[in-house]
């Protein structure tokens, strides 16, 4: 990915004074996904990047890439390095094939999650397979700490019948991925930014009410439909939108007349120095320079025999 080098100090982040009880997110912002091109030539949505950091801190990117046009997705993600970071698949619809240079390979389905931890690295390849003209997902980038960025790499990969699907009330289901929804815990476990991370679907003129551990970063993404996000402003959002939340105990989400599907993600931030290029985060620009030299020398795989890459 060819992000240009970046390096940013992590906002601080103002102590909000607690309130007595507990209180419902506003909303804070609307950001609506914007269309980039990726790998070898992929048109996605992009909800948030490179560009939003340190903003949803502990995350770094979400991208959108679903699509009912083959020649938006058939060129993939060839052969690419990550490193000090977590990245997770969850497909919507068709399959991507995964492969990485350590041997690791699978297929990803409908319905299911790979939640990737590069760790000190890996070199993977995730490439569509179009059996059927839908296909698509959402990728989501969690940042880690620098007392995790060179831990082992490590695959949660969870198929879509392992997942629960929780009816929280009538017309009201979460499938919960990572996470609590009612007592019932989702199958990605032991990740170090706590993330919650749920796909909600609310029938019309239904509500769902979530609790979130204050001073977690909480954001939804639209995927379909519109519903409201704050009881307050009366704002209706629309499919491909980010929605970004303030600080606060729980979240509230309404849908109207119109059924409503979206992502619900929080996670705690980390609150350090962000240094981006491309695939590899890291937190300074000489632990990026390294880590580039690494993969130029091919010392970059610390864990695991590197089988190389298959040209
Ligand atoms: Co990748």
């Amino acid at each position: 990915m060819g992000s240009p080098l970046r390096f940013m100090w992590a906002g601080r982040v103002e102590a909000v004074a607690m309130a007595e009880g507990s209180e419902v997110r506003k909303l804070d912002e609307v950001l609506p996904s914007r269309e980039t091109i990726e790998g070898a030539g992929v048109h996605l949505r992009r909800a948030f990047g490179y560009h939003q950091v340190p903003r949803l801190d502990p995350y770094l990117l979400l991208d959108d890439f679903r699509s009912e046009n083959p020649a938006d997705f058939v060129a993939g993600f060839p052969w690419h390095p990550h490193r000090g970071i977590e990245t997770v698949t969850y497909m919507l619809d068709g399959f991507v094939e995964h492969e990485d240079s350590i041997g690791n390979r699978g297929v990803l389905g409908s319905g299911d999650v790979q939640w990737m931890t590069s760790g000190s690295g890996i070199i993977h390849q995730e490439m569509p397979k179009p059996r059927e003209d839908r296909m698509g997902g959402l990728q989501l980038w969690v940042n880690l700490p620098s007392s995790h960025k060179m831990m082992d790499p490590r695959y949660q990969e969870i198929r879509d019948a392992k997942i629960p699907q929780v009816d929280v009330a009538k017309g009201v289901r979460a499938k919960v991925i990572a996470g609590e929804v009612a007592g019932v815990q989702g199958p990605v476990r032991d990740i170090v930014v706590q993330p919650e991370y749920l796909d909600v679907s609310l029938e019309p003129h239904t509500t769902l009410e979530h609790a979130i551990p204050r001073g977690h970063t909480a954001f939804a993404y639209v995927l379909e439909g519109r519903g409201r996000f704050d009881a307050d402003s009366g704002e209706t959002i629309d499919s491909e939108n980010l929605v970004i939340f303030e600080d606060g105990d729980r979240v509230r989400m309404e849908a109207h007349s119109a059924p409503l599907r979206f992502l619900l993600i929080s996670g705690k931030p980390i609150r350090e120095p962000v240094a981006w290029w491309g695939p590899i985060v890291m937190n300074s620009r000489h632990e990026l320079e390294h880590a580039i030299e690494e993969f130029q020398t091919g010392t970059f795989i610390k864990h695991g025999k590197s089988r190389g890459i298959p040209t």
